[in-house]
């Protein structure tokens, strides 16, 4: 009996991890496209502004005042220097010839911000792509504070809609070190993800919205600590979050236990602080550097 209910506790365990995984990826995936989503509304503002066609009427313009001209040309010095008409059409196509200036310009401008969207498009593709999860655990060297900015890299389009500033005090002399990268990249999405919500859960909130992320190394440990102002949790219940199925708002509430699974099992340790409702919270990420492989190559 004994033996069964071990067995049975163990593939319940297993199924937990991988479903784990796979959430994780969904939620990279969903994140991914929602950030893409986020970059391609601009670009359909700025596809708008450069169609209308305010080029073409300054051309036409341009045009009637050289038609103009050219029907006086057998006395086109007096025409535009004496002529009251003539000095008219004379200094509108000045003001035609800027107004071109400026709409180029003003273009150009537009093709810029789009250039960079779809540049910050391809990003996002290319860092999904470079984490895309795999089932077996590939251990590769990591800088710490690299995968920091990744991670607020993917979310940077949700962040800056609800115009959260994301603030960074990294540590200079981190060491690298060995570890699944692309799952830690996860636990770190994770978490911010969780910031953001907690911030976005405030209602009325009129306050500046900000997540600090920190990298540190302290004695044999190395970690990152992200903080945010938002609706924060009662200490009480802080034991609860890292369970699976606690949840605020009603979702799976899978994050944390995933990010306390992963951490744990590289002999790190996760810790969510906060005062209580309404006084942020900060969550911690400590690695033991003697339990984990470091990179000697520098
Ligand atoms: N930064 C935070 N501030 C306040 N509460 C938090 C914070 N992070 C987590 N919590 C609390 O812990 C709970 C569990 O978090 P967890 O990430 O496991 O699940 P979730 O975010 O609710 O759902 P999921 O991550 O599956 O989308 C949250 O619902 C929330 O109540
Ligand atoms: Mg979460």
């Amino acid at each position: 009996m004994v033996e069964d209910r071990t067995k049975e506790l163990k593939e319940t365990q297993q199924e937990l991890v991988s479903k784990a995984i796979e959430a994780g990826m969904a939620h990279v995936a969903s994140m991914v496209l929602h950030n893409i989503g986020n970059a391609i509304t601009p670009i359909n503002t700025y596809m708008e502004k450069v169609q209308t066609n305010e080029l073409g009427k300054i051309l036409h313009y341009l045009e009637k005042c050289y038609d103009d001209l050219q029907s006086r040309d057998d006395d086109l010095d007096y025409y535009i220097k004496e002529d009251v008409r003539g000095k008219q059409v004379f200094s509108y196509m000045a003001d035609l010839i800027r107004s071109l200036a400026d709409k180029n310009e003003e273009q150009l401008e537009i093709f810029k911000k789009i250039e960079s969207a779809i540049f910050y498009i391809s990003e996002i593709l290319s860092l999904q792509q470079s984490y895309s999860l795999t089932e077996r655990e590939i251990r590769e060297v990591v800088y710490l504070n690299s995968l920091l900015e990744d991670a607020v890299e993917m979310q940077i389009g949700t962040l800056e809609t609800s115009m959260i500033i994301v603030k960074k005090q990294f540590e200079d002399n981190l060491p690298k070190f060995m570890i699944d990268k692309s799952k830690l990249m996860q636990v770190i999405v994770n978490l911010i993800k969780n910031s953001y919500e907690a911030i976005e859960a405030q209602k009325n909130n009129t306050k500046e919205k900000v997540v600090l992320i920190e990298s540190f190394v302290e004695n044999d440990s190395v970690g990152f600590k992200i903080t945010d102002n938002g609706i924060g949790i009662e200490p009480e219940k802080i034991d609860k979050v890292f369970e699976f199925g606690k949840s605020r708002k009603g979702s799976t509430g899978f994050g944390l236990q995933y990010c306390k699974m992963f951490v744990e099992s590289n002999g790190g340790t996760i810790t969510l602080k906060s005062n209580g409702i309404g006084s942020g919270a900060t969550v911690s990420v400590y690695f033991d550097m003697s339990r984990l492989r470091h990179d000697d190559s520098g």
